[in-house]
C-alpha cells in the first residue's frame, strides 16, 4: 500500500525542486501527522530561515506548484506557514480497494535487495536457554521475516556457542555419566542446567577433573576424531532441545541456519595471519591484539580487542572477526544485523571497528547491533526464579499458556470450544502473549517481564490482537461469507471508517522502516493502531445490519481488508492468529 506520508512527501519534493530549484529535490518535506488535516508539510519554516524569506510565502510558493490531483482534496496554508493537506476520499478508497486485491496487500517487493545475515538466538551448547535468548530468539525471527517480506535476500544465521573451553569440562562430565547415559531420554544428560553446573562444580572441587578436562580441551582444538566424536554427542542433544523450544515458539530457525562457533574454527589462523600481516594485530603484553583507534580505558590508555591469547588460544572475538570476514568474502553479504544482548555492545563495537581497519567492512558493508535490552521481573531487577536461578524458557512458556488459559475461560464464549480445539487456542494465545510483549518494547529498552500484563484481553497485548483477527472472522462466519469474497466497492460514511482505511495505508510505510532499522516494535506499534482503529469502527458502525447493500458490501471490505492486514503483520512478527476465539 502506497504510505500517503510517502506519496505526499514525494510530492511536496518536486513542488519544492520546481519552485526552489533541483537542488532542494531530496529536501525533507516535514511531513506529519495534524489535528487539522490529515497530514502537514513543515517544510515552509526551516526553508524560510534559510532563504531569508517569510515563511508563509515560502509556504504559498509550495503550493502554487504543488501538483497532488487525485490524492489531495484540499490543501490550505496556516499558521506561521504549514500546509494542510486532506487526502481525496476516493484516493483513499481506490488504495485500500487495490490492496485487497493484492496477495501482497499491495507492498512492493523492494527494487534494492540486499543480501542480509539476521544473526539471532545464538544459544549456547549445554546451557539452558534464559530469557535474554528468549527476547533475540523472538526480535531476531521477527527482523528475518520482515526483511524477506520486502523481497531481501535473509541468511538467518544461529551463532551458537559450541566451541571453546567449557567443552573440556562437559566432555570429561559425559564420560563419567557413561556415555550410554546420553542415549537415554531420562537421563540427567538431558537437564542441560543440572549438567553444566555438575560439570563445573567438578571443575571448581576436583583439580583431577580439572587436568583432564584442560587435556580434553587441547584434545578437541587439535581435532581428534574420538574427542570430536563426543563433543558431536553434546551438540546434537543441545540442538534436539533447541529445536523444541524453536517449533513450540513458533520460530522460524532450523538446524541449516546453525553456523555455530566451530564452523569458524579453521579460519581462525587465517583470519590472526592476515591482521598481522596488514600490521594491525600487535604483541602487547605477551598477547596478540588490536587497538583500533577512538577507544580508550579509563586512564586514556587504548583499548585492546585480544586476538590471540597468551596461551596461543584463540576467543570470542577472534571468532567474530573471523567471522565478519567470511561473511563478507564468502557469503557476500550487504548488511549484518547482530540481534544480541546490550551488554555486549563495546565488543561488537570494538569488532566492527578492527574490521574496518582491516578493510572487511567497507561502506558498502553495514554492519548493526540490534542490542536486545535487559529482560526484568516486575521487582524492577533481572528476571529470576524465586530460588534465584535463571528461568527456564519452557517454564515461562508454560506458565504463559496455563495464564492464557485461565482468562480465556472468563470470555463469555458463544460458541463453545471442544478440549482440543480450546488447548490449541490457549497455546497460540500463551505463546503470542509472550511474542508480542517482547516485541511491542522498543528491543534496546529493558522491558518488564509481568504475565498479568502481556495475557490481558485489552490494551496493547497479543490477545487483544489476536482477539480483534478472531473477531473479524467471525463477523465473516455469521454472515455466510468468505472474507477474499468482499471487494467493495469501499465509501466512506462514516469518520471511523475513514480513519480506519487511512491507518490501513500505511502498512507498507511501516514495514520499510521496520526493516530498515531492524526495529520490529514499529510493526508491533502499527497492527496495534489498525486493531484500535478496528474496534472504534466496529463500535460505530453496524457491518451485518448496515442501513444498506452498498455500505454493507464497503464495511464487509474494510473488515477484509483489516483482518488481512492484521493477520500479515502479526506473521510477520511470527504471532499466531487462531481462527476463533
Ligand atoms: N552465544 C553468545 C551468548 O550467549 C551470543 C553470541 C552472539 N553473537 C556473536 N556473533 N558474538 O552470549
Amino acid at each position: 500500500m502506497p504510505d500517503p506520508q510517502l506519496v505526499l512527501a514525494t510530492r511536496v519534493q518536486a513542488a519544492l525542486s520546481a519552485a526552489f530549484g533541483p537542488s532542494y529535490a531530496d529536501a525533507d518535506p516535514v511531513i506529519r501527522p495534524s489535528q487539522f488535516a490529515d497530514l502537514q508539510a513543515n517544510v515552509a519554516l526551516p526553508l524560510a530561515k534559510k532563504l531569508g524569506r517569510k515563511p508563509r510565502d515560502v509556504a504559498d510558493e509550495i503550493v502554487a506548484h504543488l501538483d497532488v490531483a487525485g490524492v489531495v482534496s484540499d490543501v490550505q496554508v496556516s499558521g506561521p506557514g504549514f500546509v494542510n493537506l486532506t487526502l481525496s476520499d476516493a484516493w483513499i478508497t481506490a488504495e485500500v480497494e487495490r490492496a485487497l486485491a493484492d496477495e501482497r496487500l499491495g507492498v512492493p517487493v523492494t527494487g534494492r535487495p540486499q543480501r542480509v545475515v539476521v544473526e539471532y538466538s545464538s544459544v549456547n551448547v549445554a546451557k539452558e536457554m534464559h530469557v535474554g535468548h528468549l527476547r533475540s530468539t523472538i526480535v531476531g525471527d521477527a527482523i528475518a521475516r520482515i526483511l524477506a517480506f520486502l523481497g531481501h535476500d535473509v541468511i538467518r544465521d544461529n551463532h551458537v556457542g559450541d566451541w571453546g573451553t567449557p567443552f573440556g569440562m562437559l566432555i570429561e562430565h559425559l564420560l563419567d555419566l557413561g556415555e550410554d547415559a546420553a542415549a537415554r531420554d531420562d537421563s540427567s544428560v538431558h537437564d542441560l542446567t543440572a549438567f553444566y553446573q555438575a560439570a563445573r562444580q567438578k571443575f571448581d572441587g576436583d583439580p583431577g577433573f580439572a587436568d583432564r578436562s584442560r587435556a580434553r580441551v587441547v584434545a578437541l582444538q587439535a581435532g581428534d576424531p574420538e574427542t570430536l566424536r563426543l563433543w558431536r554427542i553434546l551438540v546434537e542433544i543441545s540442538k534436539r532441545y533447541f529445536n523444541t523450544v524453536y517449533r513450540r515458539l513458533r520460530v522460524s530457525l532450523t538446524d541449516d541456519d546453525i553456523k555455530g562457533e566451530s564452523f569458524y574454527d579453521d579460519l581462525l589462523a587465517p583470519t590472526v595471519q592476515e591482521l598481522e600481516d596488514k600490521g594491525i594485530a600487535v604483541i602487547s603484553d605477551g598477547a596478540l591484539c588490536a587497538f583500533p583507534p577512538g577507544f580508550t580505558g579509563r586512564e586514556g590508555e587504548p583499548l585492546p580487542v585480544i586476538i590471540r591469547k597468551r596461551d596461543g588460544g584463540y576467543n570470542y572475538s577472534t571468532t567474530d572477526l573471523a567471522t565478519i570476514r567470511y561473511r563478507v568474502d564468502t557469503e557476500h553479504v550487504d548488511r549484518m544485523v547482530y540481534v544480541v544482548g546490550a551488554p555486549q555492545a563495546l565488543h561488537f563495537q570494538m569488532v566492527f571497528a578492527v574490521a574496518r581497519m582491516a578493510g572487511w567492512l567497507g561502506d558498502e558493508v553495514r554492519a548493526e547491533h540490534a542490542q536486545i535490552g535487559n529482560v526484568l521481573g516486575t521487582d524492577g531487577k533481572i528476571l529470576r526464579t524465586r530460588a534465584g536461578g535463571t528461568v527456564k524458557l519452557v517454564e515461562l512458556v508454560d506458565e504463559a499458556v496455563e495464564r492464557a488459559g485461565a482468562e480465556f475461560d472468563k470470555i463469555d464464549h458463544v460458541e463453545p470450544f471442544d478440549d482440543a480445539t480450546r488447548a490449541a487456542i490457549v497455546e497460540a494465545v500463551g505463546v503470542g502473549a509472550v511474542k508480542y510483549a517482547d516485541l511491542s518494547v522498543a528491543l534496546d529498552s529493558e522491558y518488564i517481564f509481568d504475565f498479568d500484563r502481556m495475557i490481558k484481553f485489552q490494551g496493547k497485548t497479543g490477545p487483544y490482537l489476536q482477539y480483534a483477527a478472531a473477531r473479524i472472522r467471525s463477523v465473516f462466519r455469521k454472515g455466510g461469507l468468505a472474507p477474499e469474497d468482499a471487494t467493495g466497492p469501499i465509501v466512506l460514511t462514516h469518520p471511523a471508517e475513514r480513519a480506519l482505511a487511512l491507518q490501513l495505508l500505511g502498512f507498507g510505510g511501516v514495514l520499510e522502516q521496520a526493516g530498515e532499522t531492524a526495529e520490529p516494535h514499529k510493526l508491533a506499534t502499527y497492527v496495534y493502531g489498525v486493531a484500535d482503529a478496528f474496534t472504534t469502527f466496529y463500535e460505530n458502525c453496524h457491518v451485518l445490519n448496515a442501513p444498506d447493500a452498498e455500505t454493507r458490501a464497503s464495511r464487509l471490505a474494510l473488515c477484509a481488508a483489516t483482518l488481512r492486514t492484521l493477520v500479515t503483520g502479526l506473521d510477520l512478527l511470527g504471532v499466531p492468529t487462531p481462527e476463533r476465539m
